[in-house]
């Protein structure tokens, strides 16, 4: 038994973290021997290889014997190099073989990254004046003071609240709970025309991008926008010169069934900021990927990007990107994420036949959800000190399947939502049993609640 730790802060106070000692396809082992299904593809939607594929941790010690490090500010690595070309020629629509690739480190790196450089894109290009990034509630993009800000999830923005810059926000797209009352398609996509009139109010001289998550990961539990909207969004940023980010961070390499998530509206963003699934975890890394003409207008002023950490491009990490990225590609991940995906959709409608407080299932691919309400008819979140989905989690926990609980569907507040996105190399039969401890676990819980 492992002695309790007093010098680790771990993400809560209030629980007990066992020690995690072996791993291997979507399976966990702790200290004690229990076993654990990666129900959440980590914290969250990362190990999208599932876990203990040799050879990434191989083609990373074969790197790591070259050498790991190096001065970047006067030289270049082949793995760096090689994963750039092989991201371009992967990218969607009008990107593939048409853009250049930035590597960095964390997911929030390549958001910031992601909005520095349209920012410092407008500056090159005589636009000096388009500063605004416009996003919308209900978003994560990352964790830092300046992309926090940007991002609209309530919950971890108030207390840094007075650090932020300006930074408009406009309703997400969710037709479960639409800002506007609406509904599907008779709104007429109010929601992506929000867009136009918070450019309109700021003056589209003052903004330079739109950042969006095809699927709402951690914010919202796994929503998908309707069809049509991002082709409104994209129409209304190339209307007031507004450039589109896709934050592919959650939804990229596979996971919703293509290998980029706006890859289902068939729409190109100027910029894209990925993270997570390039690496499966085995090793931290992320990039952004931009259109040439974005990079061309740096390139022509001399102006180098202004951005960069010190650990950016590290050799060991590109090499484990290329091994993760072709082991993906040739094991056909995005097509099983696509057929598993539609088996957990189908599944949770089941469970939400029979468990009346799972008011909504949604998803696409293998990023998929349900939210948890008191009452189905009005839609009612439970209060937030019952702790639903926490409830749900611990009980998920007890029976071998970890989920990812989060909060906030209200204006960030009340509502409750499970965000499940396990490796994308499950099978048929696994998914089965995560499905079936779900309906334990939620049922379970259900019992102890007062439901209508
Ligand atoms: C959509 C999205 N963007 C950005 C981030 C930030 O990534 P990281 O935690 O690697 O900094 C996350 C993390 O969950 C995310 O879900």
């Amino acid at each position: 038994m492992t002695k309790p730790n007093i010098h680790a802060v771990h993400r809560d106070w209030d629980r007990d973290f066992p020690v995690i000692v072996r791993t291997e396809g979507i399976y966990l082992y702790d200290e004690h021997g229990r076993r654990y299904i990666d129900g959440s593809g980590g914290s969250s939607v990362v190990t999208s290889l599932g876990h203990g594929v040799a050879e990434i941790p191989q083609a990373m010690y074969d790197q790591a014997q070259k050498f790991s490090f190096y001065p970047a500010h006067a030289f270049t690595n082949q793995p760096f190099l090689d994963l750039c070309d092989l991201i371009v020629s992967l990218a969607p629509g009008e990107l593939r073989d048409n853009s250049r690739v930035w590597i960095t480190c964390t997911g929030t790196d390549a958001t910031d990254d992601a909005v520095r450089l349209a920012r410092q894109y407008w500056v090159e290009s005589g636009n000096p004046s388009k500063y605004q990034v416009i996003s919308r509630w209900q978003a994560f993009h990352g964790n830092n003071v300046a992309v926090a800000g940007f991002s609209g999830l309530t919950a971890r923005r108030k207390i840094f609240q007075p650090m932020y810059v300006d930074s408009p926000h406009i309703p997400p797209a969710f037709c479960y709970r639409c800002a506007y009352e609406q509904t599907y398609p008779a709104c007429n996509l109010l929601c992506a025309r929000a867009l136009e009139t918070a450019i309109l109010q700021q003056g589209p001289e003052n903004v330079a991008a739109f950042i969006a998550e095809p699927v709402v990961g951690a914010a919202l539990g796994c929503v998908p926008a309707p069809d049509g909207y991002f082709q409104k969004i994209r129409e209304i940023c190339d209307r007031h010169d507004v450039l589109f980010i896709a934050d592919e961070v959650m939804t990229g390499w596979g996971r919703t069934g293509k290998i980029w998530g706006i890859e289902h509206w068939d729409v190109t963003p100027d910029i894209i900021a990925t993270a997570k699934g390039m690496t499966a975890g085995y090793t931290p890394l992320s990039a952004i990927l931009a259109r040439d003409e974005i990079w061309q207008a740096l390139e022509r002023n001399h102006s180098a990007f202004k951005a960069g950490h010190t650990l950016n491009a590290n050799a060991v990490s590109c090499a484990g990107a290329i091994a993760v990225i072709n082991y993906s590609l040739s094991h056909d991940l995005a097509g099983n994420a696509a057929a598993r995906g539609e088996q957990a959709l189908a599944g949770l409608a089941d469970l939400m036949a029979k468990h009346p407080i799972i008011g909504d299932v949604r998803g696409r691919g293998l990023m998929f959800g349900f939210e948890l309400v008191a009452d189905r008819a009005t839609r009612a979140p439970f209060p937030p000190a019952r702790k639903v989905s926490s409830l749900i989690e611990a009980a998920a926990l007890r029976h071998g399947l970890v989920t990812y609980p989060c909060t906030g569907t209200i204006a960030g507040g009340p509502g409750d939502m499970m965000l499940m996105a396990p490796p994308l190399v499950i099978s048929e039969e696994e998914m089965n049993e995560v499905l079936a401890i779900l309906d334990l676990a939620v049922g379970e819980v259900e019992e102890t609640l007062e439901v209508r």
